[in-house]
């Protein structure tokens, strides 16, 4: 137990922070000056460099805010336990501040997050439950339900990062007025992601009232609600919702630049390569959207473009080039999956799939037809962008289903579907298909992170039919 009545001597004169919570805060703005060379942008690029803080994101503000909140109402006892549920970046700054304030923290994050993100937070000492990001929202499973249940049997105080004010208000306090500040009043264009909209209000809401001319620009994953789209599935963490959080405001967002999962990813590549600044999928999918803004601004904009956290969180997936690749968001070959799809002309919008609604003999009307034996199951139909793949059908289980109960027909796909199909990147060997089909009977190829056609064995006959027919001909 730490002794309470110690007595720290003084710190006057000295540079030493009192504690980490001294910290957090008062980050540097970095102008990205080789991104505008290389773009042959004019005017000022600049980011908000949140990796800075002791979390080594933004939320370390809001956990800070939400925590002092909580004290000063009773909410929270001392000694007590803070339940959270977080894709990560709130947790640590949650955590380092219940270390300095003597609380406990559990946190319940979804299998999207990153292992490391998981790790991370064990390493702070908290507890982590993780629940399956496929399950909706109000299913006792999903994460936010089971946050809920843990705070009941815990008797503890659940921040609620996406209910409560005092999350904007950390950004309105801090964030908003060192972003003035920093650029002396000139910042034309304010750009960040919206998860939890704590950012983009709270900042949005600091700089509309020193100057309301200023742009306040969402950038957001294409499938996210803040830009139009149904809320899943994208690959970007921490950022766009299936909901509407209460800091949601979108009378203050100017603009929402949609950003794809693939562009996203490529520009956290690129600006950690140019700039030497390691920024993570989300920090990619801002600065597209800031770009985007630059390349039509006047050559006097100021334009600060906020990055949340660190690319260290996401190397297993964006510095990954086998995750790359296997979503097809980068090539590994000239003549890969790809050119086996090209002898057969596939591309998104030929994609044969069935909806989980439809009945049994649609599906099998769509296999006759074309003369298949598998299909994926997807939801948002493709080709758009948020085409969501939830399982697949067989030509063989479906005659057995039918055989056993000719009702069957009727039935929805969902209910007989089998699991996914395994998936390859366009951009991957064709042996790796080869070696994949010994066991799968199809595999769902993606491209840019999006189903694009299935491969099965007799397309690979087919492609290898024609590459022996071209060498024959001296092709
Ligand atoms: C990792 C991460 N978490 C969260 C957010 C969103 O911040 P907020 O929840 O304040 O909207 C971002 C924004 O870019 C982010 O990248």
């Amino acid at each position: 137990m730490p002794d309470a009545s110690i007595r720290h001597p003084s710190l006057d004169g000295t540079e030493i922070a009192d504690s980490v919570l001294d910290l957090i805060g008062e980050t540097p703005m970095v102008r990205m000056k080789r991104v505008s060379e290389e773009r042959g942008i004019r005017c000022v690029l600049a980011m908000k460099h949140e990796v800075t803080n002791p979390g080594g994101s933004s939320k370390d503000r809001p956990a800070l805010e939400m925590i002092l909140a909580a004290e000063a109402s009773g909410e929270l006892q001392p000694g007590g336990t803070i339940v959270e549920p977080t894709s990560g970046n709130t947790g640590v700054g949650l955590a380092i501040v219940a270390a300095q304030r003597g609380y406990k923290c559990v946190f319940v994050m979804t299998t999207k997050v990153g292992k490391e993100k998981v790790d991370l937070l064990r390493a702070y000492g908290a507890e982590v439950v993780v629940c399956d990001v496929a399950v909706a929202p109000d299913d006792p499973e999903s994460y936010y339900s089971v946050a809920e249940r843990l705070t009941q049997e815990r008797n503890a105080f659940r921040p609620n990062q996406y209910e409560n004010p005092h999350n904007p208000v950390a950004h309105t306090n801090t964030t908003g007025p060192e972003i003035w500040r920093q650029t002396d009043g000139r910042i034309t264009h304010f750009i960040a992601g919206a998860g939890t909209c704590g950012t983009l209000t709270g900042v949005g809401r600091y700089l509309k009232s020193m100057n309301p001319d200023i742009q306040i620009i969402a950038a957001d994953p294409e499938a996210s609600v803040f830009s139009g789209g149904s809320g899943r599935p994208y690959l970007v963490e921490g950022v766009g919702e299936d909901f509407f959080p209460a800091a949601y405001d979108g009378d203050l967002w100017d603009d929402v630049i949609p950003i794809s999962d693939e562009e996203s990813f490529l520009t956290a590549r690129y600006v950690s390569e140019t700039e030497g600044i390691l920024i993570g999928g989300s920090g990619g999918m801002a600065v597209a959207a800031a770009m985007k803004v630059a390349d039509a601004a006047d050559d006097d904009a100021v334009i600060v473009v906020l990055n949340p956290d660190s690319g260290r969180g996401y190397l297993s997936t964006v510095f990954n080039e086998d995750w790359m690749m296997n979503f097809g968001f980068v090539q590994e070959c000239e003549q890969c999956v790809g050119a086996v799809l090209d002898t057969r002309n596939a591309s998104i919008e030929n994609l044969l799939y069935v909806n989980p609604q439809q009945p049994v003999s649609d599906a099998i009307e769509i296999m006759r037809e074309n003369g298949v034996s598998q299909l994926p199951v997807c939801k948002n139909t493709p080709p758009f962008a948020n085409a969501e793949v939830s399982g697949s059908v067989d030509e063989l289980e479906l005659m057995e289903v039918i055989h056993r109960d000719p009702g069957a027909m009727d039935t929805a796909v969902e209910k007989v579907m089998s699991g996914k199909l395994p998936t390859i990147g366009v951009g991957q060997k064709v042996e790796l298909a080869v070696s994949m089909l010994e066991t799968a009977p199809a595999l769902l190829v993606l491209s840019g992170g999006r189903p694009l056609s299935v491969l099965t064995r007799s397309d690979l006959l087919s492609y290898f039919t024609a590459v022996a027919e071209a060498a024959e001909a001296g092709l």
